[in-house]
């Protein structure tokens, strides 16, 4: 268990607080200061809520907050359990309205019904936090709970939640996944923290389906901030995985946030992306720069929400240096 807490303590350090890209229209001001100010007061579990965007409570603040396990706070909320739902987890220094979380629930509000959840857990990883690795067992924990609760009370298939989670957000995303009674419909994390702590944060047994997306991972020395090694059904490694199109290519990657922060950058383009992410099955990213991997062999993947395709292996594709960057079947 100890391990974990130095490279979650790293990413915790250098969180995406302003990971760039345009606002969604209408952001004001006032709430885009209360968007990036991170909790100063570190907290505990019994303040964590869940907030709740659907169609009919569509802006940014206009969120409900789901009070956990609270009958009444369920009954007055828009929660409806035959729609798809979604379970967001920010990173470290941040909140459950955080830029990828807010632009992410306009783009999948925009095309269908979904209960959108942003958990916000921000005070239990913030300075001063004591133990981040037992803050994120906790929140992961305690959202499992509301995920069976809500199974309970309302007949949501597990299978119809979708987990997801950015950089230390990724690791609770995934422990979503071990707490739950059921088996979660679908886990993605993106560029999540170094991780050798027990139980694994990531797993191939937490979701029917896992998809992890590599977008910095490997050595510190690098400047890369969380890791290549391959967590789930399927692994997307980003232009190798490495450094991003248009990001430092060297150390200096680490103190620009620039790689990291583009994970959720593609996961928001991602939902309504047209071109979209296309991947191919490939062994490694020489291979892919070599030409060989040109063939969609046992499929394509078009990296995203919208892939329901359920193959397992490593995955590449290359991207554009800025927005929009997608490039379709472009290898
Ligand atoms: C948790 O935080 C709440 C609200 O700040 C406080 O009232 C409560 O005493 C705290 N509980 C523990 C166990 O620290
Ligand atoms: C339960 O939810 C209701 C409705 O949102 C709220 O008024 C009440 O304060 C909540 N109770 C607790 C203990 O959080
Ligand atoms: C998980 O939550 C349950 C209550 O729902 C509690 O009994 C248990 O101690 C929690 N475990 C962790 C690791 O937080
Ligand atoms: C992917 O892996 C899982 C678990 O290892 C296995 O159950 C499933 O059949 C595999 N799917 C494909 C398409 O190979």
């Amino acid at each position: 268990m100890k391990n974990i807490l130095i490279a979650l303590l790293l990413a915790l350090a250098t969180s995406c607080l302003a990971c760039s890209g345009p606002d969604p229209p209408g952001w004001s001001s006032t709430s885009q200061v209360r968007s990036y100010s991170p909790p100063v007061t570190p907290g505990n579990i019994s303040t964590v809520t869940h907030h709740l965007w659907t169609r009919s409570n569509f802006g940014d603040p206009d969120y409900y907050v789901l009070y956990p396990l609270n009958k009444t706070s369920l009954e007055e909320s828009p929660f409806n359990p035959e729609w798809p739902t979604y379970f967001f987890f920010h990173g470290g220094h941040s909140n459950a309205e955080t830029h990828w979380c807010r632009l992410s629930k306009t783009e999948m509000l925009i095309r269908r019904e979904a209960n959108v959840f942003s958990t916000d857990y921000g005070h239990m990883v913030t300075d001063g936090s004591e133990d981040i690795n037992d803050a994120v067992n906790q929140v992961a924990n305690l959202t499992a709970a509301v995920i069976d609760w809500l199974h309970e009370e309302t007949g949501l298939l597990h299978s119809q939640v979708h987990s997801v989670g950015h950089s230390l957000g990724g690791n609770t995303a995934g422990l979503v996944g071990f707490y739950l009674k059921g088996k979660l419909g679908r886990l993605t994390v993106m560029d999540p923290s170094k991780d050798t702590s027990d139980p694994p944060t990531v797993d191939t047994s937490y979701a029917s389906y896992v998809d992890v997306w590599h977008t910095n991972g490997g050595p510190v020395s690098e400047g890369a901030e969380s890791t290549l090694t391959r967590l789930g059904h399927v692994d997307f490694y980003v232009n190798g995985g490495t450094h991003q199109a248009g990001c430092p290519q060297d150390y200096t990657d680490f103190f620009a946030q620039c790689s990291h922060c583009r994970a959720s950058d593609f996961w928001v383009e991602s939902i309504n992306a047209d071109p979209p992410f296309t991947a191919w099955p490939c062994d490694s990213w020489d291979d892919y720069q070599g030409g060989l991997c040109q063939d969609c062999g046992q499929g394509c993947l078009d990296m995203g929400p919208n892939d329901v395709k359920r193959l397992n292996g490593t995955y590449y594709l290359r991207t554009a240096p800025e927005p929009p960057f997608a490039l379709g079947d472009q290898q």
